[in-house]
C-alpha cells in the first residue's frame, strides 16, 4: 500500500543548509525510498526569489518521492499541518564569535515560530532546531509552542558526534564506521563534552585503544569543540553540507529502532538524568524504538567528565538568562 506524503517544513531554504538539505530529503534520504513527502520551505520575504530557484530546481530533478512543495514567508502557511519542522533559518556566525553571540539576533525568531507550529502543525509534529545557538533557540520554541509535547523537541549535537568520530577513527587509524557509542553531552558550543570514555572503537572502550591520554583530554576535545570554528576560517562560510548531512542522520536516528546497545546524540529537554535540571535543551545519548526515545541510563561518568557536563551545564543555564524576557511572555 502507498505511503501518504509527510509534510516537512524546512526554514531557511534558500540558504546555504537548506541548499544542501531539501534535495537530500527530496531524494528519499531522511525517510526512505518509499516515503513521498512535501516540502514547505519558509524564508524571509527577501529570500523568496532565491528560493523559488530552489524551487524551480527541485521541479528539474523529477524527483518521484517530492509530491509537492510550498514556498512561503508566511509560517501559518509554511507550518500547517507538518510532521517534521526543521528549524534551519537564521543568521550564522562569523569568524571570531561564538555561537551565543547570535542569541540577540536569532533568538526572536523561534518565539514566531514556536506560536505557528503549536497552531498549525500536525498533531505528531517534531522540531529540530539547528540554527544558532540551537539548544536555547529551543528552549524558546518549546515554551512558545503551547500544547505540543516536550518529548517533540530536538536541537542539533549529531555534528559534533560526527566530528568527533572522525577524529577518534583517524587516531585510531580505524574506519570511522569502527567508532561507537559516541555521547556528546551539554551544549553545541565549545563547552561541549564528546564522551571520549564511554565512545567504543571495534567494541572496545577509546581510552583502551587509544592510551595517548593527553591527546584524548586535550587535542581531541579541543578540536571537536572548535571545528565549526575551524570550518568558518577555512571556507570563510560555517559548515553547510556537513550540517545538512546531521541533519539527516538525527531524523533517520530518531525514526529509525537504534541498531544493537548504540546511541547517538541529540540535545532533548532534560528530564533530570544525570543530575542535570530538568527543562534544559541539553545533548544526552539517546535509543529510539523507532516511535519513541529515551535517555541512555546508567553510563559511567569520572569526575573528569562531571566537571566538564557541569561546565556546559551552567552555560546552558546563562543562555537561559540571557533570553529570560523571551521566555517569560506567555506562551
Ligand atoms: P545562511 O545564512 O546560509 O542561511 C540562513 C537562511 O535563513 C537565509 O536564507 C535566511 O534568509 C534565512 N532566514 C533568516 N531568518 C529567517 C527566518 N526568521 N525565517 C526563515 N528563514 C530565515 O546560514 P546557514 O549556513 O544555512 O546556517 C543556518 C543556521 O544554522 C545558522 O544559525 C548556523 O549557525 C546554524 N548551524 C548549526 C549547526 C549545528 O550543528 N547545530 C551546524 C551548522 C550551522
Ligand atoms: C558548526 O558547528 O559548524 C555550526 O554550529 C556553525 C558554527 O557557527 O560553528
Amino acid at each position: 500500500m502507498k505511503k501518504s506524503p509527510l509534510r516537512v517544513a524546512v526554514t531557511g531554504a534558500a540558504g546555504q543548509i537548506g541548499y544542501s538539505l531539501v534535495f537530500r530529503i527530496a531524494a528519499g534520504e531522511m525517510f526512505g525510498p518509499d516515503q513521498p513527502v512535501i516540502l514547505h520551505l519558509i524564508e524571509i520575504e527577501p529570500a523568496l526569489p532565491a528560493l523559488q530557484g530552489v524551487v524551480m530546481e527541485l521541479e528539474d530533478c523529477a524527483f518521484p518521492l517530492l509530491h509537492g512543495v510550498v514556498p512561503t514567508a508566511d509560517l501559518d502557511e509554511g507550518f500547517k499541518d507538518v510532521n517534521w519542522a526543521l528549524l534551519v533559518g537564521s543568521v550564522p556566525r562569523k569568524a571570531g564569535m561564538e555561537r551565543k553571540d547570535l542569541l540577540g539576533i536569532n533568538g526572536k525568531i523561534f518565539v514566531g515560530q514556536g506560536q505557528a507550529i503549536a497552531r498549525r502543525a500536525a498533531s505528531d509534529v517534531r522540531v529540530l532546531v539547528v540554527g544558532n545557538p540551537c539548544n536555547t533557540n529551543c528552549l524558546i520554541c518549546m515554551h512558545h509552542a503551547a500544547g505540543v509535547p516536550r518529548d517533540r523537541f530536538f536541537a542539533m549535537t549529531r555534528l559534533d558526534e560526527n566530528r568527533a568520530k572522525a577524529q577518534l577513527a583517524r587516531k585510531a587509524g580505524e574506519h570511522v564506521s569502527a567508532v561507537t557509542h559516541m555521547a556528546v553531552w551539554g551544549n553545541h558550543s565549545p563547552t561541549m563534552f564528546p564522551d571520549f570514555f564511554n565512545a567504543r572503537i571495534h567494541g572496545r572502550p577509546v581510552p583502551e585503544v587509544i592510551s595517548h591520554r593527553e591527546w584524548l583530554e586535550k587535542d581531541f576535545l579541543t578540536t571537536v569543540q572548535q571545528r565549526g570554528a575551524a570550518v568558518i576560517k577555512a571556507r570563510g562560510a560555517s559548515s553547510a553540507a556537513s550540517a545538512a548531512n546531521a541533519v539527516i542522520d538525527t531524523v533517520r536516528s530518531l525514526i529509525q529502532p537504534t541498531p544493537g546497545d548504540d546511541w547517538h546524540s541529540v540535545a532533548v529537554c532534560s528530564d533530570g538524568s544525570y543530575g542535570i535540571e530538568p527543562g534544559l535543551i541539553c545533548s544526552f545519548p539517546i535509543r529510539s524504538d523507532g516511535r519513541s526515545w529515551h535517555i541512555v541510563p546508567g553510563l559511567p561518568l569520572n569526575d573528569f567528565s562531571r566537571a566538564r557536563i557541569q561546565a556546559s551545564v551552567e552555560e546552558l543555564k546563562e543562555e537561559r538568562a540571557m533570553v529570560s524576557e523571551l521566555l517569560t511572555r506567555s506562551a
